[in-house]
């Protein structure tokens, strides 16, 4: 639809399973864990897109045949018919959108001006057969559009309605061509071939629009579906309310919980308050500590929280600079012909709590060095953690930046050795190594992931615009502008409609 290309980032802020409803907002935004807030400006930047899609449905639309019948004094019964219609030279001016406060988005399309053409057929009386005659006809229109998306909160998700769409046609001039009786004929058929292509044009056109609406909102919900599943986890985001229409935004409110095995998550106590939103940009994320606190406790039940570092990752890694010196069987461990390799897992659920500061991570990881023997490892360690992570997002990627708050080493052994590691300035090197090398490679692992799955989910379908990562007290909120790149939209609506 037009608003498709709204409806494009609507749904995908949108989409979700819904199993309540909730009438009072104020009442679901407790139950809400991720909030999404599109404004004026952005809907501006969708709306310049929006003649493309009207473009394509016109050019989309299929016109079906129609048949009818007329008295013609004299003559008797006059029946007729009219085929082949197709749209020739179409031209669309500008679209105008408007955001209505409690109700929906009205769309505006002036001046589309297309020429239609077509076969009418026609014969007399019960003749038809033997007398039927054909006659080519153009019809040049011009027509204002205009649909009047409603969203509410419908069957398994939150829905555009469409229905309110309608077509004026301010010039409609036809033309029969290659007829012996035009003036006699022009006069019987013009109702009749004005009305049927009236009609037929309304209602192809708004059909075709609905059709991709659909199309588009099927794409994005699966997207979306996808994106936040990953093997045994997923997450529900259903939305708790309807989604809110102001002046200058349209706001959805989701579920937000984890799904892993037998079991969801719970948010019944959500901070969320609409003015922790700004409205002077165009794209709003906001997301409760309780969406991610659940999903990285069923990240470290599946065992996702484990690295491997082998040989030579591991020379190169020791290789940062520390004030500590290295014990001996470290130094020995990282020359040839040992080939090392240590391996880190998360032991104990971890932890998130977002302040103003940051996200602070508490986790525990434990880890073995392996120095050639694959039996048993020549180090054992036990930490915990805590790391205040920040985040920012450029050049289409994710940054995460790691200030270590606390780290402790519970334990630390050598296993060969048989013997618990006492030594405070063996334990002071465990404990530097932890924090300058580990929690970096962390960081970065968790980056390239997270950037890697933001790519396949098509974050690259946007330009994303100067995005921040704001941490408040239990909440984030990531903000941007976008841009929505021509040649992507033509992609789009290529694969889409053949
Ligand atoms: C479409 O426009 C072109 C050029 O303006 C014109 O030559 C052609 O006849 C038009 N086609 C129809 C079907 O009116
Ligand atoms: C409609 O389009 C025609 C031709 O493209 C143009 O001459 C006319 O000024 C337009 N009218 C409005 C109201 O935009
Ligand atoms: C999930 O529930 C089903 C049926 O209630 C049960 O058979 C299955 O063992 C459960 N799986 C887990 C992992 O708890
Ligand atoms: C509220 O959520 C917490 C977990 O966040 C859960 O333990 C508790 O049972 C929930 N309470 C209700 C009434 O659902
Ligand atoms: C790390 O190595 C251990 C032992 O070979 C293996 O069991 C584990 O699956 C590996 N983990 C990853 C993430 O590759
Ligand atoms: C989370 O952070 C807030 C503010 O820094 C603090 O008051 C609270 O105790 C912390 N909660 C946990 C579980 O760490
Ligand atoms: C380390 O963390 C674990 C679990 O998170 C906790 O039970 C333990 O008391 C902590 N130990 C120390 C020394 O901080």
């Amino acid at each position: 639809m037009p608003a498709d290309i709204f409806l494009r980032l609507l749904i995908l802020c949108l989409y979700g399973t819904i199993h309540g409803c909730l009438q009072d907002r104020a009442s679901a935004y407790k139950y809400t864990g991720a909030v999404c807030r599109l404004t004026h400006p952005a809907a501006a930047v969708l709306n310049e897109k929006t003649t493309k899609v009207i473009e394509a449905a016109f050019q989309h639309a299929r016109y079906p045949s129609m048949k009818g019948e007329k008295s013609a004094g004299f003559l008797g019964k006059v029946l007729y018919g009219l085929e082949n219609l197709e749209i020739f030279n179409l031209s669309i001016g500008q679209s105008e959108f408007e955001l209505r406060p409690g109700e929906g988005i009205g769309l505006q399309i002036n001046n589309v001006s297309a020429v239609f053409s077509g076969t009418l057929q026609y014969g007399y009386g019960s003749w038809l057969v033997n007398v039927a005659q054909r006659l080519d006809f153009e019809v040049e229109t011009q027509i204002d559009l205009g649909i009047n998306p409603k969203l509410y909160c419908g069957n398994s998700k939150v829905a555009a309605d469409t229905s309110d769409c309608y077509l004026n046609f301010h010039k409609f001039r036809l033309y029969l061509q290659g007829d012996k009786e035009p003036n006699w004929l022009k006069r019987l058929f013009t109702d009749f071939i004005t009305f049927t292509v009236k009609l037929v044009v309304k209602g192809q056109i708004c059909k075709e629009i609905n059709k991709l609406a659909d199309i588009l909102a099927e794409f994005i919900q699966d997207t979306a579906a996808e994106f936040l599943s990953d093997g045994a986890i997923s997450v529900d985001i259903g939305v708790t309310t309807s989604p809110l229409i102001t002046a200058n935004y349209i706001e959805s409110y989701h579920k937000g919980l984890t799904k892993y095995l037998n079991s969801t998550s719970s948010i019944n106590n959500s901070v969320f308050h609409p003015n922790q939103l700004t409205e002077n940009r165009m794209l709003y994320f906001w997301f409760s500590d309780d969406i991610f606190k659940p999903l990285i406790a069923a990240a470290h039940q599946d065992g996702r929280f484990q690295l491997n570092i082998s040989s030579e990752e591991v020379k190169t890694l020791f290789k940062t600079s520390l004030s500590s010196v290295k014990p001996e069987y470290i130094e020995r461990c990282l020359v040839e012909p040992a080939s090392p390799e240590l391996r880190v897992w998360s032991s104990a659920v971890p932890t998130l709590n977002t302040s103003t500061m940051g996200t602070s991570i508490t986790a525990q990881a434990t880890g073995q060095l392996y120095c050639g023997s694959q039996n048993e490892p020549t180090l054992f360690f036990q930490t915990n953690v805590t790391v205040d992570v920040t985040a920012s997002y450029a050049e289409k990627k994710l940054f995460l930046h790691g200030k270590p708050q606390e780290i402790s080493v519970v334990r630390a052994e050598l296993p060969q050795e048989n013997q618990q590691i006492y030594d405070e300035a063996q334990i002071e090197f465990i404990r530097e190594a932890v924090e300058k090398i580990g929690v970096p490679k962390v960081l970065s692992v968790l980056e390239v992931e997270i950037t890697r799955l933001m790519d396949k989910q098509g974050a690259s379908l946007f330009d994303i615009i100067n995005p921040e990562v704001l941490h408040k007290e239990g909440y984030v909120v990531a903000q941007m502008d976008f841009g929505f790149p021509h040649h992507l939209l033509v992609d789009f609506l290529k694969r889409t409609l053949q």
